[in-house]
């Protein structure tokens, strides 16, 4: 009776494990008959980059970022045209790092024709651009295809704005899967790149009602310099660093500056002073703002979730020639 309730058991477990797999289904070898340097070439490409602008590995997790929430990590947001996701409104003269991944793919065709995807090639970037930048590395699952269509609407849509709360970017996240740890571990990443004045610039003047109770969210010494870049009616293009401590290091000090009122974005402050009371995201600030390690493990497993959001496999969609535009 015993013995028959624990062979019940595992294959309960077998099959449940199955399922995992089943459900996954991106591999991390996919490309190695068919592209054994892949890997290589990435990295290669990815520190020629990043040597002659670091900013750059900012720019590429952010593509995969504004790839994978948009129908998907399909490389949709590559897709040149009027009706492409780069003239979305998250996208417009903000999204960069298109021609570094024009250079990639050209290289990754140099060593092997016709068969990595654009969408993959994001994801390898994406990792490569974190590790080099000092923060953790993880085995990136492959075998992505690409997308046929843009969505513009979508990208609108489902991309999280900086003036948006807590709760609806949780809502966006919670969308395509991801919980409100990743919420927490993926904003890690403005632990490095920059943000404009556009993203920012409603929480230094007091705009309306609506802005004073945050202005009081962001340490003063912050605001007075912010006001100098940004002033009232400015060029709201001027760009500053996400993190004023250490701007191109994959570090902690994204947390550690949140605990401070150091949060440039009013979404970044509100995951630890929102005072909608969201106190998990608060205390998994904390976590993270003492404990570098934790984060770095549990920013590479959001990383590999957020890659997973509905990819195109088997024989769906293509594998594109060139990166902004479909096989004709
Ligand atoms: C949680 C919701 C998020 C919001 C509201 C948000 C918003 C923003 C905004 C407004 C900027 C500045 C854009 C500009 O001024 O041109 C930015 C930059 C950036 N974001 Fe996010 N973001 C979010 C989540 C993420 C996630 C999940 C990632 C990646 C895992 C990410 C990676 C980045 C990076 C690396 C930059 C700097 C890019 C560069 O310097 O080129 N963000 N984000
Ligand atoms: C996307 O948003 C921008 C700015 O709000 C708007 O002008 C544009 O019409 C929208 N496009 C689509 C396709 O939703
Ligand atoms: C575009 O994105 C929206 C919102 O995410 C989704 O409802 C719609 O089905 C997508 N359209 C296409 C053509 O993929
Ligand atoms: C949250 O989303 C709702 C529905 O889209 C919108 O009406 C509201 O203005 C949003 N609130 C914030 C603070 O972004
Ligand atoms: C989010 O999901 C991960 C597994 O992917 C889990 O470990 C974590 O506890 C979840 N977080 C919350 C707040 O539910
Ligand atoms: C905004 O107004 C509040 C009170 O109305 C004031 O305490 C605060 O200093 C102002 N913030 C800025 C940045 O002017
Ligand atoms: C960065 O943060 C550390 C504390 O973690 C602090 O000692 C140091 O002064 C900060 N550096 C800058 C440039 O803000």
């Amino acid at each position: 009776m015993k013995n028959s309730a624990n062979i019940g058991f595992a294959w309960l477990i077998t099959i449940s494990m199955l399922c995992l797999l089943a459900n996954s289904q991106l591999t991390t070898n996919f490309y190695s008959k068919s592209c054994p340097n892949l890997l290589t070439v990435v990295r290669k490409q990815v520190m020629n980059a990043i040597k002659t602008e670091t900013r750059m590995a900012a720019s590429l997790l952010r593509l995969h970022f504004h790839d994978c929430f948009v129908n998907g990590c399909d490389a949709s947001v590559l897709l040149d045209g009027s009706e492409g996701e780069k003239t979305a409104l998250p996208n417009l003269n903000s999204a960069r790092g298109y021609e570094v991944v024009d250079a990639i793919k050209s290289a990754v065709e140099s060593s092997c024709s016709g068969v990595v995807s654009c969408a993959d090639i994001l994801a390898i970037a994406a990792r490569d651009s974190v590790l080099l930048s000092g923060g953790p590395s993880w085995r990136v699952l492959l075998g992505r295809r690409d997308g046929l269509v843009a969505n513009k609407t979508g990208a609108n849509l489902s991309l999280p704005a900086p003036f948006e709360s807590i709760g609806n970017i949780t809502l966006k996240f919670q969308a395509v899967g991801l919980n409100l740890t990743d919420v927490v571990s993926l904003s890690g990443a403005h632990t490095f790149g920059f943000a404009s004045c556009a993203t920012f610039g409603n929480r230094l003047f007091n705009f309306s009602e609506t802005n004073a109770p945050d202005s009081t969210l962001l340490d003063p010494s912050m605001v007075s310099d912010l006001q100098n870049l940004c002033p009232a009616n400015g060029d709201i293009s001027r760009i500053t660093p996400l993190d004023w401590n250490s701007t191109d290091l994959f570090d902690n000090h994204y947390f550690q500056n949140l605990v401070n009122g150091r949060g440039l974005l009013e979404s970044d402050q509100f995951l630890y002073s929102s005072d909608q009371a969201i106190s998990t995201t608060r205390s998994i600030v904390e976590l993270y703002s003492q404990n570098p390690q934790l984060f770095f493990i549990d920013f590479a497993n959001s990383m590999i979730k957020m890659g997973n959001i509905q990819p195109l496999i088997g024989s769906a969609g293509e594998i594109r020639n060139n990166c902004r535009v479909i096989n004709s």
